[in-house]
């Protein structure tokens, strides 16, 4: 087990390059399944998430090869409609695998996801639109099982804009016969780069990026090459790492447009921030300012920024407040900055963060990916020593954290966990 060690006090300073976007390349990767030939994905971060979804795309029949920054994977042979048990837990993502593997196979069996540390997270929006396109569902002893005759078109209006239920739809639809119309979709980006990587296959989807996403089926798909988006939560977490350290950071190839609901809460809260061809350059000027925050989806303020901004603001001056609106226990992090000296109370979906002159280098633990990497930015500003363990969270969703960090001048190491 290996374990972050931070010295705080540094303002980070230079240049950065994030990788390709993790909820990118997990739905890209499952809908590889849909062609039967060699697709490359390019810019595939080396994450803990992407290695689990090769093994289960291995284990359907595809074959997968690491090329440097690109993956090749061949789902030629695909002969496997069941992803194993001990995979699924791993990463929820296998559940993209649902539209896929219905549209390439006629049937898929996975084992119910389950909660995780951020709170419960259903998927009955994910099977209301597969049954509404025509799959029979039954959901037994923790298995979903899924098969049909054949996929139809139809209208889909969904509860809430859930992300995986959105890209799981789209998968489906674009093999089923006649159109499909999804009302209340999601808006990520991510579903935009995933309608990009199905339509430069040979789908017909327009409307990703609205609230309706139109999907007239067709008959087959072919294998391509396709560049997934850099990972936006990954630049919005430097931009925050340069405004509470006080330094100043250029995300080189960093999408303005995909982090301007963090770069208009950073300005309020006092940071410089400027977008254009160069990429996105923040400053950190003095102590910030506390502001009040709700996580919504897209384009409201992402979730999974929001332990990051509760790290910066319980440094940041006077009160600030934050409502997670998306997961129902998603403050898991706030114990632990407690232990570094912050002073946050939670009440239900409600953390109110009053800040202080600074915090102290603790031992702390992650809890999850964006809990961990809140107290990495906790850790880089604290005075002295904060050791955080159960770091394999933070290597989920982000490639070599450390390197890139101490290229920015942190003092920040890897170490082997005392057993
Ligand atoms: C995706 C992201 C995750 C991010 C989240 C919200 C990936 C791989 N992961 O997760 O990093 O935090 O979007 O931006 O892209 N819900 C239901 N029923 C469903 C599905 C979802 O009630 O069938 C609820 C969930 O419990 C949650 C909310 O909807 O409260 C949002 O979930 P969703 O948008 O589906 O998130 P994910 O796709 O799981």
């Amino acid at each position: 087990m290996e374990r972050f060690a931070i010295i705080g006090g540094v303002p980070l300073q230079g240049t950065v390059h994030v990788n390709g976007a993790k909820n990118a390349t997990l739905p890209i990767m499952a809908a590889t399944v849909l062609a039967a030939g060699r697709c490359t994905i390019c810019d595939a971060p080396y994450l803990r998430d992407v290695t689990v979804m090769t093994r289960i795309l291995e284990s359907l029949g595809a074959e997968v090869r690491r090329e440097g920054r690109n993956l090749s994977i061949d789902t030629g042979q695909i002969d496997n409609w069941e992803i194993p048990e001990n995979l699924m837990r791993e990463t929820r993502s296998s559940i993209f695998l649902m539209g896929a593997l219905l549209a390439r196979k006629g049937k898929v069996r996975v084992a119910y996801p389950g909660g995780c540390n951020i709170g419960p997270r259903p998927i009955d929006l994910h099977l209301k639109g597969l049954r509404a396109l025509n799959a029979q569902i039954t959901e037994r002893h923790g298995y979903v099982y899924a098969e049909t005759k054949g996929l139809r078109g139809a209208e889909v209006h969904l509860d809430f804009p859930s992300v995986g239920a959105t890209e799981n739809i789209m998968m489906a639809a674009v093999r089923a016969r006649g159109t499909t119309i999804i009302r209340n979709a999601a808006k990520e980006p991510e579903i935009v780069d995933l309608q990009n990587f199905l339509n430069k296959m040979g789908a017909r989807i327009r409307g990703a990026g609205t609230d309706t996403i139109k999907i007239d089926g067709v008959e087959s798909l072919g294998p391509i090459s396709y560049t997934v988006i850099p990972d936006r939560i990954e630049t919005g977490t430097f931009m925050v790492a340069a405004a509470m350290t006080g330094g100043e950071i250029l995300i080189e190839n960093g999408i303005f447009e995909h982090v301007e609901p963090i770069a208009a809460k950073l300005r309020e809260a006092g940071a410089e921030v400027e977008g254009g061809e160069t990429g996105i350059r923040v400053r950190g000027t003095g102590r910030l300012v506390g502001v009040d925050i709700k996580t919504l989806p897209y384009p409201g303020y992402p979730t999974d920024m929001q332990p990051q901004t509760m790290a910066m603001l319980s440094i940041a001056k006077g009160t600030s407040v934050i409502i997670e609106n998306i997961f129902a226990n998603r403050f898991k992090h706030v114990d632990e900055l407690l232990r570094m000296g912050a002073q946050i109370k939670t009440e239900g979906r409600a953390a109110i963060i009053r800040g202080v002159e600074g915090l102290t280098g603790s031992a702390v633990e992650a809890s999850d990916l964006r809990a961990g990497v809140a107290l990495i930015l906790a850790g880089l500003v604290a005075e002295g020593k904060t050791t955080i363990d159960n770091i394999y969270h933070v290597d989920r969703g982000y490639e070599a954290i450390e390197k890139k960090l101490q290229k920015l001048g942190a003092q920040i190491w890897r170490l082997e966990e005392p057993a």
